[in-house]
């Protein structure tokens, strides 16, 4: 049983909707109960016919003639209306249960979903985007299928089991004994059937996603292959991992197949069993023809819960399987975020002592960094490639977690403040630009979380140096950019996440080495357009040339990790040798 034990995590939710659940079960037991009319009626029906067929040769026998033929005649509209109330019922118990399994999955997708926009950078990281979207699509699918159909065809075959078996035992104790034989056989075979058709399916899956990996990567990367000339070895390899798909495909079409014939099969052998020593019995005068196709329409109805429960428990194993690879994923730790308070940025901020290293790698990216940050100033980062002034700034915006004693804000440690508000007083451009399959304007106004005036769009534009660009295109800022911004150049790219940036009203400004791309006139111009605006903000900038932050009050000189130098640039071009070579070979680096 522990390996079910992942789905205890799924107990909210039978309580959340644990009404739906009790008139579903409700509704699974009636369907039941009239069906096990059915049977009775067609029995009885039968007698009375035979009864008919046998007196109306007797003369003189009219009166009881059609009084049996009217009994008769009765039992058949009795069928009917067992059959339609049957009919009824179960329609509400797929509409109560099944149905329910809907609103489920899509609460656990929300769920999920939530879950990952709170994880932090590390994680995603580490998982594939495929392995978070099979998560949310795969995994629920499969957990959606216990919570609807296996727990409604659990309590249809618990229900329709014991009224059927019941119902058999009072009629022939020993047919009911030899009907039954057969059937843990039945159940027993199917469950191992649904097991092996469960592991093709996931074999599948896993191939398709493969394939949909590769062709997704080749169309990514076309433009290399073509460069390349490597398409046919990209053909080859395509036309493999096809075949390897056609392969399982075909496998698991001949185990499907002998799903119906097995059933088949051991139905068959139960309803020679019942004709068989029922004929005796009837020979024996214990029992009616009546009797022998009630019998043989009960072991009709028993059959699909026998082999249902071998189905179900396949469904519920994988479903269990699934869960466990949710759960694993809810239990990942979030960015720390024990804070409540509003963030409030009065005086400074201090970096104390701060040393930071990647968990991948086994030297740190930032050691003993000791820095103030004054409210209303500005801070240029300055060091070559990876000297860690990415990783800087991602400590700064809290993309990355720290231990709360080293980064302070007016005395007190960062951790006091709750994360979400924290990040809505930051205006953060990331190195590596992503932009949306989207509308140039609709980039712009991502995280913009209330009403954007025509003004403020425009002076963003042109703070940024995009509106010039933009009379280059069709329909200028409602231009739909390709997958990832494919259709803008790396500068308009770069200046395109710096008006997102600007358009947010910020307390802190961090932007890293956001301008590596732009040429140097559209630069200088950028950085003066920034020095005029927003003056009573706090900046800081990163880059791996010194002309974009040789205006900022303080700048800070990172050499693998540290700070080895600060002060403002005519301070450092006097005193601080590679300063001054970063000046002077700035375009080599
Ligand atoms: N996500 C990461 N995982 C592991 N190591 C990283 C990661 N990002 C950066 N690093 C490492 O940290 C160091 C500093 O990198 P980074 O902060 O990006 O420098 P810069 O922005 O100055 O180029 C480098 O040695 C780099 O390899
Ligand atoms: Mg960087």
């Amino acid at each position: 049983m522990s390996s079910l034990s992942p789905l205890k995590n799924l107990n909210v939710y039978l309580l959340k909707y644990r009404w739906y659940f009790l008139f579903g079960i409700l509704c699974v037991i009636l369907s039941n109960v009239f069906s096990i009319y059915i049977p009775v009626f067609v029995r009885q029906g039968i007698d009375d016919a035979l009864f008919v067929s046998r007196i109306s040769s007797i003369p003189n026998s009219n009166i009881l003639y059609s009084g049996a033929l009217l009994n008769a005649m009765g039992f058949g509209l009795a069928i009917l209306i067992a059959a339609i109330l049957k009919g009824v019922f179960m329609y509400f118990m797929r509409q109560l249960i099944v149905v329910n399994s809907r609103r489920i999955e899509f609460d656990q997708k929300n769920q999920l979903f939530k879950k990952y926009l709170r994880l932090d950078e590390t994680f995603f990281r580490n998982n594939y985007t495929g392995d978070l979207m099979n998560r949310i699509t795969e995994d629920i699918s499969n957990v959606r299928m216990y919570m609807g159909p296996s727990i409604m065809y659990f309590a249809n075959i618990l229900f329709s089991f014991v009224l059927i078996v019941f119902q058999m035992w009072m009629v022939n104790h020993t047919l009911a004994m030899w009907v039954l034989i057969p059937l843990p056989f039945l159940s027993y075979s199917i469950y191992r059937v649904s097991q092996k058709i469960n592991i093709g399916n996931k074999k599948i899956q896993e191939q398709l996603s493969i394939i949909t990996t590769k062709a997704q990567e080749t169309f990514a990367g076309i433009r290399v292959i073509k460069s390349f000339g490597a398409e046919s070895s990209f053909n080859k390899d395509f036309y493999q991992s096809g075949k390897e798909l056609k392969k399982k495909s075909i496998e698991l079409a001949k185990i499907n197949a002998l799903f119906f014939p097995l059933m088949a099969f051991l139905m068959g052998i139960s309803t020679v069993i019942v004709l068989y020593i029922g004929g005796l019995e009837v020979e024996k005068g214990l029992f009616t023809a009546g009797n022998v196709a009630e019998f043989i329409i009960y072991l009709n109805m028993l059959i699909w819960p026998v082999a249902s429960l071998g189905w179900t428990t396949a469904l519920v194993q994988k479903a269990s399987a699934s869960q466990k690879r949710i759960n694993d994923f809810l239990d990942q730790k979030e960015v720390v975020n024990p804070g409540t308070n509003a963030f409030q940025f009065e005086k400074n901020i201090e970096l104390v002592d701060l040393t930071y290293q990647y968990n991948d790698k086994n030297y740190p990216a930032l050691i003993n960094i000791n820095l103030e940050i004054k409210k209303g100033l500005s801070y240029g980062i300055v060091g070559k490639t990876g000297s860690g002034k990415s990783t800087l700034i991602q400590i700064l915006s809290r993309q990355l977690s720290v231990e709360g004693q080293d980064y302070l804000v007016d005395g007190r440690t960062i951790l006091d403040f709750e994360l979400s508000n924290f990040r809505s007083k930051i205006a953060y451009v990331q190195q590596d630009v992503f932009l949306f399959s989207a509308s140039i304007k609709d980039n712009i106004l991502v995280g913009a979380e209330r009403e954007v005036s025509e003004k403020e769009l425009q002076e963003v534009l042109k703070l940024s140096t995009l509106d010039s660009d933009l009379k280059l295109f069709n329909d200028g800022i409602e231009t739909v950019i390709g997958e990832r911004g494919v259709s803008l150049s790396g500068g308009q790219k770069q200046r395109l996440s710096l008006a997102r940036a600007l358009l947010r009203d910020a307390d802190i400004y961090l932007l890293d080495d956001c301008l590596s791309a732009v040429d140097a006139e559209t630069e200088s111009k950028i950085i003066e357009n920034l020095s005029n605006t927003k003056k009573s903000k706090t900046w800081i900038m990163s880059s791996h040339r010194v002309a974009p932050i040789l205006n900022s009050n303080e700048i800070w000189v990172l050499e693998d990790g540290s700070i080895t130098a600060r002060g403002n640039h005519k301070y450092l071009i006097e005193n601080n040798h590679f300063y001054q070579w970063l000046n002077e070979n700035q375009q080599d680096l």
